[in-house]
């Protein structure tokens, strides 16, 4: 018999909680029992996305929540959101497994980082209980910087450019369309939040600028890299096949990916490798939906790992 879990989401309004709800609900062992929403309490979940029949809505208030005691529960919040809840489900409902997709734990080591093609080794998601997702440039950045890592002379420079729905729901100019048209918006030219999560987790610094363009979803960030010794287009392309050998969902290619090619797919595609005349200088692109594999699929691999199911249960192979 199928092992079933229950499932609570808090923040299913949003962008990413509305993919999350489209995944729980075609996810063969997962159960929803809650999706919280101020703005929506009281309505009915299937009004935005796939859900069981008569969910409504919950109010967005800690306690109550807990009191339902899921065996899993994600934090799609924004920064600086969690805590109350983390608190509360701590005390109130000890068991349950928490994802948080903002940026809060992502420094913290009580809560695993879960990039599970990349750190499955060094922090063990397989039953963690506490689960950082990471950030969605910092996700297409980091696949695409990791297996280079060792050859690294100096810090990658990644220029990356997303979707407007990484700016969330609340109205701001990265996610106004009207200023956005014919646009690219670059911001945060030094200290990116992503910048310092991809330093801090590859262990290495790295530079980033993000820009914001006008479709709605997908990512694309190009990486240059210096080498400490000379590399050729074929050398550095078997570093990525053997890095992403075994994983479904990061497909590796010749051709540089377009943004678009990723966009609506759950997996990554990397590619485009190329290299200096030196053999010192390589370039590599990573395309992505930053709300898929930069969200919402992470979290249903990270939950899976949790719950000790297959990483790829109830999601599509790419
Ligand atoms: N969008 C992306 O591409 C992406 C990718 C990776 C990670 N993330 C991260 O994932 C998180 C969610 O992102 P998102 O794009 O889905 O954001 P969003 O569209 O703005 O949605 C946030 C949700 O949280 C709820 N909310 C806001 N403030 C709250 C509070 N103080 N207490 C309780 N609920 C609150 C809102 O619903 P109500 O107002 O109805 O309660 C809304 O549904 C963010 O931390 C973001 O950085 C986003």
């Amino acid at each position: 018999m199928t092992q079933r879990y229950s499932i609570g989401l808090i923040g299913a309004r949003g962008h990413t909680g509305r993919e999350l709800l489209k995944l729980i609900d075609k996810h063969p062992n997962l159960d929803l029992i809650f999706a919280a929403s101020r703005e929506l309490a009281g309505k009915d979940v299937n009004e935005i996305a796939p859900a069981p029949d008569g969910l409504k809505f919950e109010n967005s208030t800690p306690a109550a929540l807990a009191y339902h005691n899921p065996d899993i529960c994600i934090l799609a919040l924004p920064n600086g959101a969690s805590q109350p809840f983390v608190e509360v489900f701590s005390e109130a409902s000890p068991k349950t497994i928490l994802i948080d997709l903002s940026a809060d734990h992502r420094f913290d080591p009580a809560w695993a980082y879960g990039l599970p093609e990349l750190y499955i080794g060094s922090q063990s998601l397989k039953g963690a209980h506490r689960i950082a997702n990471p950030g969605c440039y910092a996700t297409a950045a980091q696949l695409a910087i990791y297996p280079c890592l060792q050859h690294l002379a100096s810090p990658p420079s990644v220029f990356g450019v997303s979707g407007y729905s990484g700016a969330g729901t609340n109205p701001s100019p990265k996610n106004d369309v009207e200023r956005l048209s014919g646009n690219l918006m670059p911001y945060a030219p030094v200290g990116h939040i992503h910048e310092r999560e991809i330093s801090h987790h590859l262990g290495h610094d790295v530079r980033f600028t993000p820009h914001v363009h006008p479709a709605f979803s997908g990512i694309l960030v190009t990486v240059h890299m210096a080498f400490k010794t000379p590399l050729s287009v074929e050398k550095m392309r078997t570093l990525y096949d053997k890095t992403y050998a075994n994983h479904d969902l990061v497909a590796v290619q010749t051709e540089i990916p377009e943004l678009r090619d990723a966009t609506g797919i759950p997996g990554a595609i990397i590619g485009g490798f190329s290299i200096s005349e030196d053999g010192l200088h390589g370039v590599a692109f990573a395309a992505e939906d930053n709300l898929l594999k930069g969200a919402a699929v992470q979290a249903i691999q990270n939950i899976n790992l949790a719950l000790h199911l297959d990483v790829l249960s109830g999601i599509k192979r790419a």
